[in-house]
Formats: C-alpha cells, structure tokens, sequence
C-alpha cells in the first residue's frame, strides 16, 4: 500500500493509475476505521475499482467552534493496517497545511440539499464537506467514489456538488454497517461510555418501529417520523435534535401519505451527538 500525503503525490498516483488504463476508486475517510469503512473499500471492488484509494484527513472546515475537531479520535497505525488488510492500494494522508495552505479562500457551497436537518444545527458543516470532497476529487481523479448511507445527507450534497460542477464521478452510496444490538458504527461512538452506550440505542430501536409499521402498512409520513422520534424523546439520557420523513433522493420534506420516505434522526445522548436513518418502500 502507497502513502501519499502531498496533493501532488495523489495526482501524481492518479495519473499513473489513469495512464495504466486502471479504474480509480475513492474512499474518503476522517479515520478511526470500523467496519463501516472496511465496507465502503468493498464496494469500492465491486464498482469494479480497479486501484482503490483511501484518504484519510480529520477536515477543520467540516467542524463548527465548540465541536469536536481537537478530540477527534485518532489511530493511525490501526487505520492502515485495515486498509492494507481490505487491500487498499494507496491511502493518502495529508497534512492540515497540505489541504489548507496560507492563504486558502475557496469554498464549495451547495445550496439547497445542504440546508434543514444536520445543516440547521451545524452551519458551514457542509460547506468543509463539499470542499474537501471536492479537492480529494481533483487531486485523486477516481472514476469511483463511494460514500455510506449513515450520512445520507452528505451524500446528498455530494451528489449534488458532482452533478453541479461537471465532477462525472460515479457516486455510489454504501449501506449503513450496524453494531449487532443496531447501532449504526460510527467512530464517535467511542464517546459512548456505559449507559450511553445502553441508551443510543434509541435511534435505531424508533427507525425499526418505523419499519415495523410501514410493514403493516402506514403510509403517513408524519407518523412514521413521530414513530422513531419518540423512540429517542422517551429515552432519557438522549436529546432529540431532529426526526424527519424526506424524499428519499431530494430530500424534500415530505408530509401525509407517501410510497417511500426516509426517516432521518439525530440526537445527543451523553457527549456524542448521533445519526441515523431509514429508507422504507424503495
Ligand atoms: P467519516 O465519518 O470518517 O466517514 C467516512 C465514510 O464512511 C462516509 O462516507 C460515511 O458515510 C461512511 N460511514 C461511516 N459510518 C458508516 C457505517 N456505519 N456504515 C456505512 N458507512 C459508514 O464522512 C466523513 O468521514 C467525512 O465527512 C468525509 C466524507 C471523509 C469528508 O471529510
């Protein structure tokens, strides 16, 4: 596995890769590996990725004042060997000041997709998102990239900014990788200490009502969202930020009787602010 931390040094395997006739795959990742990840390199194969890269960068314009950028959990030495064990081919490490030299003032905005839900409670955060996506992008020209549904919103927006800006990656989503009890894997879930741990299950206990329910048939937005909302609202150790029936490709709200939706939660339990969300009818 190559290691690249300089823009130039990705470009440089980028265009080697492309001379070669090799389909690039792009992983873009903030580290602290879990399965999660791993599944994304999968995917990554089946896309038919031919050279798989991995890029791991904890991004500061991804992360509000007060939140968690300094703490952030870090392993590198365990995170490359996952990914040479997945058999990644090259993982690209840059530094803050690689991707963010002196004097840096270009932002990537998507508008609409990128407002509501985790862009209400996180101003700019998608902003650093679209941003990064779009340098590892540029510098590591893939014809594949592929991101996890756990964030469907981010994929979302980076849906939007490729289709926007002419980027022809191919973008494709990852199912969300659970703990066995359904936690979605996260690696914030290392914030989690004891009945916090016990407690976060709420957020997928209330999204599997919901699928219980649209199961035997409701079809009422509102009601599948208040489904998993209240989920969280009775736990005590959670706080629910938000839980919201959206169109399952724009994200439009979505209210009354519908064929499909996806019900999406976030709420802090302890010091760890968590997502999840469900697609039903698709
Ligand atoms: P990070 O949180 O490290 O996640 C990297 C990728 O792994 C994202 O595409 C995310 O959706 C996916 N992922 C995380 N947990 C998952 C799970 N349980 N199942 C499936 N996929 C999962 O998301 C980011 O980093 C950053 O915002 C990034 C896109 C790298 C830009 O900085």
């Amino acid at each position: 596995m190559e290691r690249l931390v300089t823009p130039a040094a990705m470009r440089a395997w980028a265009d080697a890769r492309r001379a070669e006739g090799a389909r690039i795959g792009l992983v873009p990742t903030m580290g602290y590996l879990h399965d999660g990840h791993v599944s994304l390199v999968r995917v990554a194969k089946e896309a038919g990725s031919e050279a798989v890269a991995a890029s791991i960068f904890v991004n500061p314009t991804q992360f509000g004042p007060g939140e968690d950028f300094e703490k952030y959990p870090r392993d590198e030495a365990r995170d490359l060997a996952m990914l040479d064990a997945a058999g990644v081919d090259a993982v690209y490490l840059p530094g803050v000041k690689d991707m963010y030299p002196e004097g840096h003032q270009t932002f990537v905005d998507v508008t609409g997709v990128s407002r509501g839900l985790c862009g209400a409670a996180r101003p700019g955060h998608f902003r650093g998102v679209a941003t990064v996506v779009a340098k590892l992008f540029l510098a590591s020209k893939p014809h594949v990239a592929v991101f996890g549904e756990k964030d469907y919103q981010q994929l979302a927006v980076i849906r939007a900014m490729n289709r926007d800006l002419d980027f022809g990656v191919e973008i494709v989503g990852a199912p969300i990788v659970r703990e066995e009890d359904g936690l979605a894997k996260s690696s914030r879930n290392v914030y989690l200490k004891g009945e916090d741990r016990v407690a976060a299950r709420c957020l997928s206990r209330g999204l599997f009502r919901a699928r219980e329910l649209f199961g035997k048939g409701e079809r009422d937005a509102g009601i599948l969202a208040g489904v998993a909302g209240a989920a969280i609202d009775g736990e005590p150790r959670a706080l629910l930020e938000y839980a919201e029936g959206r169109n399952p490709v724009t994200l439009a709200p979505l209210a009354g009787q519908v064929d499909a939706v996806t019900i999406l939660v976030a709420a802090k339990v302890g010091p760890a602010r968590l997502i999840d969300n469900i697609t039903l009818g698709k």
